[in-house]
């Protein structure tokens, strides 16, 4: 196992050197360093895959005895714990987000998005918050974000129950994927455009995959109506600016625009009675009109990011929903 490790986070560096001197090649004048990186690039690739089929054998190596108990997602969670953008903050996890979870008694944490989990951490975030959520028996299920390595997450097959156990206490809710809880029917959506795209490299901090596509959002309204809408993105009733006014060009903004597009197909093809987003990094709990039928209203709670100063985490009680959003919803 310690060989492992050595081996891991030998190929780790390798590929994040690898990874760097495409992206600067590519950035070389005279199309020279253009063809460098294009040359480059499927061994970067091949690098990247080798290291990732070690982290699935060193995850393995952890979780995979026989003895192992993986989890199945509760019937009836009681208290789920509702947790903004970590952006892979492990220390917050550690000192504030599993101790709430302990204090309000949830068995379930729920997480939209921005989560960061990213290959050159080596597992650091899903092996740290692995050991103290298997100890306790608690899950921690989390929609995408848009700041996530989709080149890692996308490799991580989606198993049978339609999820990624990235561990078997960590699990990743793809767009489209439902379940019911209490009689209520939840269905994830995550994704959304970067405003910052434009500080951003392809395939090594940003990646297209980050957008809701015509297709998900296809596969989400096909599947019907939902009573819970889990989403990293907002829907368009919640001003798209806040958050980075004035820090957007505009081929980013039409970028982010196009994925909260189809969002908005979905918002409005499965009529949530309640949606939960983060993304914006500012807390808000508001109720909004449907733009197709504005008689129809549902309750809108974006949360604030980990270490925000009020609405990074909330309390969800499913059982409560048929009572209303308010009696269901504490907001932490
Ligand atoms: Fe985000």
């Amino acid at each position: 196992m310690a060989r492992l490790d050595v081996t891991c986070n030998a190929l780790a560096r390798a590929s994040d050197n690898l990874e760097r001197a495409v992206a600067r090649a590519a950035g070389l004048p005279d199309g020279v360093g253009e063809a460098f990186a294009v040359e480059a690039a499927p061994a970067s690739r091949a690098v990247v895959e080798a290291m990732r089929a070690l982290e699935r054998l060193q995850a393995l190596m952890v979780t995979g005895d026989a003895d192992t108990v993986f989890p199945e997602l509760p019937v009836d969670p009681g208290r789920v714990l509702l947790v903004g953008d970590t952006h892979a903050d492990l220390t917050w996890w550690q000192e504030v987000g599993l101790p709430t979870a302990r204090r309000v008694g949830a068995s379930v944490i729920l997480q939209v998005g921005d989560f960061g989990v990213w290959s050159r951490d080596q597992g650091r975030v899903l092996d740290g918050l692995e050991g103290p959520l298997a100890e306790e028996g608690r899950l921690l299920l989390y929609v995408e974000g848009n700041h996530e390595d989709f080149g890692y997450l996308l490799s991580v097959p989606v198993d049978e129950d339609g999820v990624r156990r990235l561990r078997p206490h960590i699990w990743h809710l793809p767009r489209g994927f439902r379940w019911v809880w209490s009689g209520q029917t939840f269905l994830a959506c995550g994704g959304a455009g970067s405003p910052d795209l434009g500080g951003r490299v392809r395939g090594v901090d940003w990646w297209p995959q980050e957008a809701i596509t015509p297709d998900d959002a296809e596969r989400c309204v096909t599947g019907g109506a939902c009573d819970v809408l889990v989403s990293h993105d907002g829907p368009v009733q919640v001003d798209p600016e806040v958050g980075y006014r004035g820090s957007w060009s505009a081929a980013d903004r039409a970028w982010c625009a196009a994925s909260r597009a189809q969002l908005q197909r979905v918002v409005e093809g499965t009529r949530p009675r309640l949606m939960i987003h983060g993304h914006y990094h500012e807390h808000h709990l508001v109720e909004a009109a449907s733009t197709a039928y504005p008689a129809r209203r549902f309750t809108v709670l974006g949360l604030n990011h980990a270490g925000g100063d009020h609405g990074s985490m909330a309390v969800l009680e499913p059982s409560l929903l048929s009572s209303g959003e308010a009696a269901a919803l504490t907001i932490l």
